[in-house]
């Protein structure tokens, strides 16, 4: 896989209100984790409703490259495991724009008596890996990475390795993962102390893929997580959850327009991912949650989100970062719609996400006519006035274009983000989406409104 994406550009015109339902695809984080539980798994698991963004593609990709058999139907992907063992990949693991997949396959290799090398595109390739190359060189792994153990490509000399107790710098749950995944075959308990919950996806999918994790909570803090290795992983079939950070730039678009009403259907409700709702209904806006069960150990439902007369700016309480940790780039288009100064703090994690996420939001809303400052963990921003449209770039972040989108639709003018191909990292037809829900698009094709 290659770094190069031709410069799609994707224009929205101003327009009514959106309206409507529509069904987000499966969630990112759920894709890539069945997937990899998957691969070490006896037997064939079924994974139903997948994400079909680039992200996860590399993971399955990946997967295939160390042994796993692969096969698809429209509606899910089929993946049996590479029990005994997986195999030593015979050239580098592409892991194209996904931090997730290169930290959490990074653990399953560390157990490998294999040389593999992950890396990555260009945005990938500036990510920090100090933070998976420390615990698992401390289980007994060689990792290598450039500029002094810093960034992809990254190097991984893996054996038998010893548990660890390993108390986490950030709450990350990509690192949980990575140091529990490592876990499962080293002969003992391997725990993780975190200092903030952040997402527990793993943590449930194991207990569907047959492996119990204890999980014992820490007030004020993020819980401990332990795995007893060596572990056996039966095959599951699963069904994904609708991704609610994909669906989050839709909810806080219509909570951004007086008269907006947008349903997300099977999305999943999550609460270590739904902090954006929190912040949404501090605000003022309409937030009507309908819970309708689980699916693959996560709960999911329906969300409805209405635009109120006006939204009041909110500080967002820094120990809510972590569950809203996706969704600053949807936070930006309620904050810029908000009467008064909306304050994000504790974010400093946001600089290395796909881009550097405080920079690139503060320079491309300013280039759109908001008064936006940075800071160096955070964003002050000064709503109530309409965007004057133009022209920005996205910096190839997914995340990013997608809200610059969704602001066109109550600018002054369109707005056009010149590099929207990113948005296929996770979600693919989030155009059709947006024009489905009333949204203007303008077909590049036609010179037109689509
Ligand atoms: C993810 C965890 C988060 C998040 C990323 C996906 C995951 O990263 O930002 O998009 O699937 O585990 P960190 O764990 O580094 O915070």
């Amino acid at each position: 896989m290659t770094s190069f994406r031709a410069p799609i550009p994707l224009t929205v015109r101003p327009g009514p209100p959106l309206r409507g339902r529509f069904s987000p695809p499966g969630d990112k984080s759920i894709t890539h984790r069945a997937y990899l539980m998957g691969l070490l798994a006896d037997g064939e698991s079924t994974v139903e409703g997948p994400n079909p963004g680039a992200d996860c593609e590399a993971t399955l990709s990946c997967c295939a490259r160390v042994g796993a058999r692969v096969a698809r139907t429209p509606e899910a992907v089929r993946i049996g495991g590479s029990v005994p063992r997986i195999t030593e990949p015979e050239s580098v693991l592409e892991c194209g724009n996904s931090g997730t997949t290169l930290r959490l396959m990074s653990g399953i290799l560390a157990a490998q008596p294999w040389l593999a090398v992950l890396s990555g595109d260009a945005s990938l390739n500036r990510r920090p890996v100090a933070r998976v190359i420390e615990p698992l060189r401390r289980m007994g792994a060689r990792l290598h990475a450039r500029g002094g153990d810093r960034f992809p490509p990254l190097v991984v000399q893996g054996g038998a390795l010893t548990p660890i107790t390993y108390a986490l710098p950030v709450a990350s749950a990509q690192v949980a993962s990575c140091v529990l995944l490592a876990g499962l075959h080293a002969a003992g308990r391997t725990a993780v102390e975190l200092p903030g919950q952040a997402r527990d996806h793993t943590e449930r999918m194991l207990g569907a893929f047959g492996v119990e994790v204890v999980i014992a909570p820490r007030p004020g803090l993020g819980p401990r997580l332990e795995v007893q290795g060596p572990a056996r992983l039966r095959a599951a079939r699963l069904r994904v959850p609708g991704d609610f950070s994909a669906a989050a730039f839709f909810l806080a678009a219509a909570a951004a327009t007086p008269g907006a009403e947008v349903t997300a259907t099977s999305v999943g409700l999550n609460p270590t991912r739904t902090g954006l709702l929190d912040v949404l209904e501090a605000m003022g806006a309409g937030v009507s949650r309908t819970p309708r069960g689980e699916q693959a150990g996560e709960p999911v439902g329906e969300v409805t989100v209405t635009g109120p007369d006006h939204l009041d700016a909110f500080a967002v309480p820094p120990e809510w970062l972590p569950r809203l940790v996706d969704e600053v780039p949807a936070w930006t288009i309620a904050a810029l719609a908000a009467r008064g100064t909306s304050l994000l703090s504790g974010a400093a994690e946001l600089r290395v996400k796909e881009s550097d996420r405080l920079a690139v939001l503060a320079r491309q809303l300013g280039a759109l006519g908001g008064t936006v400052r940075e800071h160096a963990d955070g964003l002050e921003i000064e709503g109530g006035r309409r965007l004057r449209g133009g022209t920005v770039s996205a910096a190839n972040d997914h995340r990013i274009a997608m809200a610059l989108v969704l602001l066109g639709l109550r600018a002054r003018a369109p707005v056009t983000v010149d590099d929207a191909a990113s948005i296929a990292t996770s979600y693919p037809g989030f155009r059709d989406a947006l024009a489905a829900l009333g949204g203007e698009v303008v077909d590049p094709r036609a010179g037109g409104g689509a």
